[in-house]
Formats: C-alpha cells, structure tokens, sequence
C-alpha cells in the first residue's frame, strides 16, 4: 500500500512503460496505472499472477508437462512459470523450432492456464547452460567472462556484441512466434529475460574488452540519469555517488570510489545495456510486458559472493537507466525478511511481481502481504511441480515443516482468486492491507485499517511459535473488512483517527465463497473471539479457506 505523499510523487516517476498509455486495443497483456497500483491488464481486464514456477527442465518436454498440468490445477494456480531455452529453440544455428512452445501453449490452454515464459537465453543463474552447443563449444567467437588470472568461466561475456546479437536473434525469432501463434489468445502474459544474471566469484569480468572498458568513462546517459532522479535514487547507490562527489564525468572508480561495489554497478550496467538490446528487439516483434529477475544477497555477502551486476535494490537505478525496455525488476525471495525484500522492490516506477518464492505455509503467509500491501501484480512459488519432494537445499528452506504443506498455498491460492475482483479493485483504490510476523522474535505487527488500525499479535501453542503469520484485510465498507489470515494470530482493533477512541467488534462472521456466492457461517462473537474482544486466526484458516468478515464500532 502506498501513502498518499508516494502515490503524488509515483505520478512524477512512473517510467516510461507504465507512462504509456495501453499498447493494444485487443486485449494484449501489459501493465497500467490504475488509481494507487500499476496493474497487468489481460484481456482489458485487471489480473492477478496466481503462479508457480517450474523446476528448471520440466518443460523441456511436452510429454513430461502431461502429468505436471493437472498438479498446477490442483494447487489453483492460473499462470505457470516456465523456461524456454535458447538450446531448444535453435539447436542447429539459424535453424529453429518451436514445436515445444506449441505444444505446451497448447497443454496451458487446455489446462486454463496462463503462461509466464523464462527467456533462458545466454544466462541461467551466472552461467551459460543453457545456450546451444554451437555457442558454448565455440570459446572464440562466443567468449566468456573471464578471472582476473586470465581464466575463462563457464558464463559468457556481457561485453561481446556476438554473443549479444546471437541471443537476441534467437529472442526476437521467439516473440514473431509468439506474436503469431498466440498474439490473439493471451496465454503468455510476461517474458522473463535471462535468469538471475551477475558474476561469481570474481565481482566483475577481466576479459580485455571489459578491462577497456571499466578504465573508460561511466556513459552520459548512466550520469544524467544520477543527476535526473537524485531525489529518488536508491540510498546506497545515492550515498555512494555523493561520497565521491556526485561527479557526472570519470571513470567508473572516479564516480563510484575503488570499491568491489563499484564492480557490481558497472557490471550492472552492462548486463542492463545487453538485455536492453535483446528485450527492446523482441518487443519490436511482440511488446509483452519483460522484466529481469535477481538473486539477492546473503548476509554480509560482497559482489562476487553474490550475483554481481543482478539487478539488486543498490543497482535497480542503474538497470532502469540501462534497460528501459525492461518493466520492472524482480526478486527471487527465498530468504528471510520477505517484507524487506518486498518493499526494496516496490518504488513507483517498479510493481512487485515475486517470481521466485518459497511455497508451502510461508508462500500461504508471503502472498498476503505481497498482494495486499505491496500490491504485487502477482506471486509465484518455485518447484511447484514437486512442492514436497524438492531437495529444500536447493530451494534454501531450512524448515521442512514450512515447506511440505503444499495444500496452504494452494488453498490459499482457491480463496484469493475467488476474492479477485475485491482484490484487484482494493489495490486500485487503496482498499487493502496487509501484515506479517516473521520469525519468532517478531511477536507483533500493526497496519492501518481505513480508519482503524488492526493489531496483529502471535498466539497459538509451541507447535506454530516462530512460523510466519501473514495476514490481509481487504475494506468493505467504512466499518467492515474481510480479513484472510495465515498462521496463529489475535488480531485487535484500536482507532488511528479522531473521535470516540474505543473500538468494538460488532460482529464476525465465519463465510465461504462458494459456488460464486458469499454463504455465511458461523456468527463467532464468543468463545472463539475472546468474546468479541478480537479476531482469532487460526494456522488452519489458509487450508480451510476460510474468510472473516468482521465490523466494527466507535464509543467513547
Ligand atoms: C534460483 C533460480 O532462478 C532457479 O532457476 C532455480 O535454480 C532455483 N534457484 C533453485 O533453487
């Protein structure tokens, strides 16, 4: 949710993307602001990513997808995640073949799914595993990123103008197809370009043509951009340009100081600029909305330790100045203090859009809040084609117990494409808000309710102590909210606004949305609710669906 002083200053800054007006009469997917939120408009209507993300090879084949379809509709998702990798499309070069793409267009159709696709192109996760065997057994007309011994990676250079061309190529034969086989049926609704770029282990490439290029000057248009949006600049990245004295000439270390920072921004740079040229290419062919997406930092974590030159909260400035084409920025957030990550990634010129996540009990919780206060245009957990058998190692869990509840997410998925249309409406208005208890030393949260504010407090027994409490209140009328919750909490009600200062709960009432109708339950003013002193969420209510609706009153 965004205040009102951030929502006139996001009119100021919208990027030219979300500026434009809609790019299609026919009902193309692309982003527009609407009233407080940048939305994904399908089908000239707002929609909301209810998603997951495959394991990287299951839709390498057609075949293989048969009995991963029927899984995703089970969990109630309404868009998969999945690559396309340049080795498929172009195994021979010049030579292509989407009969893959077809076919599993084809399947998500079948299926009532969306499709989100991953453009694995030169990148997956740093390196280059996925490019065609002609690119990767040709070290000299493809080169790579290499160690500042003189050593070649396994990750090709973003300084080679061949290898850029060659992915974009390809990229741009994808989205003519695209254009051609689905430019009417809007089953692929966003491109992914390249996954989680950067460098390791070194924070950036000593190729010699980088080595030019990290001595030469920082591009006018990177300086002008520093000058242009100075107010608004990310804090790190604004610190440290100021620190060296704000200089709109000099070499990268003149402008950035002599730092592994200044690495990852010129590395930044650089990656921005390469996927600009291939993005900005496949939208002459087919302009869906394209994003980036990042693997973040551990804790304590310097470039090269991590992804140097991904698109991070430090860099995100760089990359818009870099990337124009480029709509948004994405974070894969498998780490703890979600609703950090979350924040980091919400600016007026940046919807959130999470395609990475942890699924299980903590997706169920980290959706609320990505919807409800950050208003993600949507949400996407990894894995989904095995949520419950992933090696959690490879996924980052620590906690198996948060993992292996596939049902919360998918039940939670259930309950949030049926309160939709509130949702969407919600975000466009600033209707809806959201909390979450991360951790267990966090014990409380609050939010602003319209004209209250909800207390979010932990509650329940040893069993959920520490598990992650995500709760979403969406406004229904001056005095009444639905509220959705995931994971124990007691959630109370204090006035945040002048006049009589005491909060009652008038009612609350357990309801189902069901067969497109509202069905009230249970009136649960008692026991259940400290006898009607508060709401009592149960870690039951995101696998039962179930919705409150609670009202309250003002006395003195
Ligand atoms: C992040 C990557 O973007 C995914 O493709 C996958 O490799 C996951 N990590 C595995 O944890």
């Amino acid at each position: 949710m965004l205040s009102a002083a951030l929502i006139t200053a996001a009119s100021a800054l919208l990027c030219k993307a979300q500026e434009s007006k809609p790019v299609s009469a026919d009902g193309m997917p692309h982003l527009e602001r609407r009233g407080d939120a940048t939305q994904l408009i399908v089908d000239d209507k707002p929609f909301l990513i209810l998603g997951g993300e495959l394991h990287n090879s299951s839709s390498s084949s057609v075949e293989y997808m048969k009995s991963v379809w029927p899984q995703l509709t089970a969990m109630h998702m309404n868009t998969a995640l999945l690559p396309v990798a340049w080795e498929t499309i172009e195994p021979e070069e010049g030579k292509f073949d989407f009969s893959y793409v077809d076919g599993l267009l084809e399947d998500a159709r079948a299926s009532n799914m969306k499709i989100v696709i991953l453009w694995f192109g030169a990148w997956k996760n740093t390196f280059s595993s996925y490019t065609p065997a002609w690119v990767k057994t040709n070290l000299t007309r493809f080169p790579r990123v290499q160690t500042s011994d003189g050593r070649d990676t396994e990750r090709l250079s973003p300084f080679s103008t061949v290898v850029r061309d060659a992915d974009a190529r390809a990229f741009v034969k994808l989205m003519h197809h695209l254009r051609e086989v689905d430019g009417e049926r809007h089953t692929v609704l966003m491109i992914q370009v390249e996954n989680e770029v950067g460098v390791i282990p070194q924070s950036r490439d000593h190729s010699e043509v980088a080595n030019a290029a990290f001595a030469g000057e920082v591009p006018a248009a990177l300086t002008g951009y520093l000058e242009k949006h100075r107010a608004t600049l990310n804090p790190k990245l604004r610190a440290t340009w100021e620190e060296n004295g704000a200089r709109t000439r000099g070499t990268w270390q003149e402008v950035f100081g002599k730092t592994s920072l200044t690495d990852d921004l010129f590395m930044a740079w650089n990656y921005a600029t390469y996927i600009e040229h291939v993005a900005a290419a496949g939208k002459r062919e087919y302009p869906l909305p394209m994003y980036a997406n990042a693997a973040l930092i551990r804790p304590n974590y310097e470039p090269g330790q991590y992804n140097s030159g991904g698109p991070l909260p430090h860099s995100m400035d760089v990359w818009r100045a870099g990337a124009p084409s480029i709509n948004f920025l994405s974070p894969d957030i498998y780490f703890n203090e979600f609703a950090q990550w979350a924040s980091d990634y919400t600016r007026p010129d940046n919807p959130l859009f999470i395609p990475e996540a942890q699924g299980g009990v903590t997706g169920a919780a980290n959706v609320l809040y990505a919807v409800g206060r950050e208003d993600a245009i949507g949400f996407s957990a990894f894995g989904v084609d095995d949520v419950g058998n992933t090696p959690l190692d490879l996924v980052g869990i620590t906690n198996p117990a948060e993992h292996i509840d596939s049902r919360a997410l998918g039940a939670m998925y259930l309950t949030l494409s049926r309160l939709e249309p509130l949702l969407l409406k919600g975000q466009e208005t600033g209707g809806l808000s959201a909390a979450l208890l991360e951790g267990d030393a966090q014990r409380a949260a609050r939010t602003s309710v319209g004209a209250y504010t909800a207390n979010i407090a932990r509650a329940g027994s040893a069993a959920t102590a520490g598990a992650r409490v995500g709760v979403l209140f969406i406004q229904t009328g001056a005095d009444e909210f639905l509220v959705v919750g995931a994971g124990d909490a007691m959630v109370s009600f204090t006035a945040d606004t002048p006049g009589p200062p005491i909060v009652g709960i008038e009612s609350i009432d357990e309801e189902f949305f069901e067969n497109s109708k509202w069905t009230a339950r249970r009136r649960m003013n008692g026991d259940e609710n400290s006898q009607g002193q508060a709401l009592r969420l149960h870690a039951s209510d995101a696998s039962e669906g179930r919705i409150y609706r609670v009202r309250l009153y003002r006395y003195k």
